[in-house]
């Protein structure tokens, strides 16, 4: 049985799959904020270069994956899928565990795979600078690497809470090249007008992608070199490109002679979740009997909790609305170190699969987390993202739900990022610093009341 299973470089996928296709209820269109009608792609070009935003609205179920991109994919992938037959021996569930390693990218996460992309069609767009957000850091240094690659300048908009507890994620990001400034900042409108109300805001992604989305659109104004705004989750494309995660899984499944019963993800936007499960998702909208679960903080319960509903992305109201879960574009998550997963809302399509039961969401408490997290450390070895550790609470729940239903079940994890840079956040666990927080639903209803007035997605 082997440990690792590998694909040859030219086994690498081709192509991405684009989930729109096969969608049983079409996600519903975002709406311009200003006249409430769904938003063209013209409306949408100051933010992105137009060939990104045709790639937002297609519906073509496979996308070619330029030679370009696959030259720079071949740095870290195919990634391989490994076998963890140490957690299994520990378990002792009647469980076969398989995660798709994502942490071997250069920034650490399955973060580089739409960062490259990106920053790739940004460049044959012409344009010199990307301006983006980052919680955690991880997405910021993803980028960071990906603009490097292609000698396009970035500036990171660092939420300051993350900024604050992880230094290392913005060095990361200047030895690639990229300045980093914590958000709130005094830089842009929308940073000031955020401080002038709190000047101790800890800071949102919703804050920061304010901030981002108005350096690009302020760009040429400005006299900075042509920008334009790029997010390393929640919208389609993003998750387009992440799907080379599930297809590589399948091909290295398929060279075992395996299938999973349950594929399970963390879900912040829901990328890393989406890409690692919408092949399977399709596979299960062709009758396939699977479970796929989305894995989120009881801190931050966007899909358990949240309602389906049209919301901003950002918290200055600069995006269109997007029918997601949300917890209102006013939500500022408690300080949990799972930076990743602190956004107030999720990916669309994530939201409208939740919505019609194909997908599963399931929100763990943060000390069940890191106890996951250490167990997988002292059996499997790696240091997970605390990100990724909601994924692997989920799965040890799995693993004792298959024992006590005295079932055999297949289960793929899709191990999203490595935790070396995130140690303070197991030194706070060590000490006993960190507590479970169950957000109150009176909180979710008053952030919600910011959203009352907007019109309503259809829910079936
Ligand atoms: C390691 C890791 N996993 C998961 C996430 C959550 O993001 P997403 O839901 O877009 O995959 C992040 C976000 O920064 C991350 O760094």
């Amino acid at each position: 049985m082997p440990v690792k299973i590998f694909l040859n470089e030219d086994e690498i996928p081709r192509q991405w799959y684009n989930i729109a296709a096969d969608m049983p209820n079409p996600m519903q269109p975002p709406l311009h904020p200003g006249t409430m009608q769904p938003v063209g792609p013209q409306d949408l070009a100051p933010v992105f270069p137009m060939n990104l935003i045709e790639q937002e609205v297609s519906q073509e179920r496979w996308i070619d994956i330029p030679d370009e991109v696959l030259d720079k994919y071949l740095i870290w992938r195919p990634s391989p899928l490994y076998r963890a037959v140490h957690l299994e021996k520990f378990l002792g569930c009647p469980v076969k565990i398989y995660y798709k390693n994502e942490g071997v990218s250069p920034a650490g996460s399955h973060k580089p795979n739409t960062a490259i992309p990106q920053a790739y069609y940004n460049k044959v767009f012409g344009i010199k600078r990307i301006a983006t957000e980052t919680g955690a850091g991880q997405w910021g240094s993803a980028l960071a690497f990906a603009c490097n690659q292609f000698g396009l300048e970035a500036k990171v908009y660092m939420v300051r809470v993350s900024y604050e507890q992880k230094p290392y994620r913005r060095l990361m990001m200047n030895t690639w090249g990229a300045t980093c400034i914590p958000s709130p900042s005094t830089e842009t409108e929308a940073g000031r007008k955020i401080l002038s109300m709190d000047p101790n805001s800890p800071g949102s992604l919703g804050i920061a992608i304010s901030e981002a989305v108005e350096d690009a659109v302020t760009s040429e104004a400005m006299g900075r070199p042509l920008t334009r705004y790029s997010l390393g989750s929640v919208l389609n494309h993003v998750l387009l490109h992440q799907t080379v995660i599930g297809l590589e899984a399948q091909k290295q499944l398929a060279k075992v002679g395996d299938y999973p019963d349950i594929v399970i993800g963390c879900a912040g936007g829901g990328s890393n979740f989406a890409g690692c499960a919408f092949p399977f998702v399709r596979d299960k909208i062709a009758g396939k009997k699977i479970d796929i679960i989305a894995v989120e903080p009881t801190s931050c319960p966007t899909m358990t909790k949240g309602r389906f509903a049209y919301d901003f992305g950002d918290t200055v109201q600069m995006t269109p609305l997007l029918p997601m879960h949300t917890l209102g574009h006013t939500f500022v998550p408690e300080p949990i170190h799972a930076g990743g997963l602190r956004y107030h809302g999720m990916a669309p399509l994530v939201s409208q699969l939740v919505m019609d039961g194909i997908i599963e969401a399931r929100a763990v408490p943060q000390l069940e987390t890191f106890n996951a997290g250490v167990t997988w450390a002292r059996s499997e070895g790696f240091i997970s993202a605390p990100e990724t550790n909601h994924a692997l609470a989920a799965l040890i729940q799995e693993a004792h739900k298959a024992k006590e239903e005295g079932k055999e079940k297949t289960i793929l994890v899709n191990w999203s990022g490595h935790g070396l840079v995130d140690l303070a956040a197991y030194d706070a666990f060590f000490q006993g610093k960190l507590s479970d927080y169950d957000l109150p639903q009176s909180a979710i209803d008053e952030a919600l009341k910011a959203i009352e007035a907007f019109p309503k997605p259809k829910l079936g």
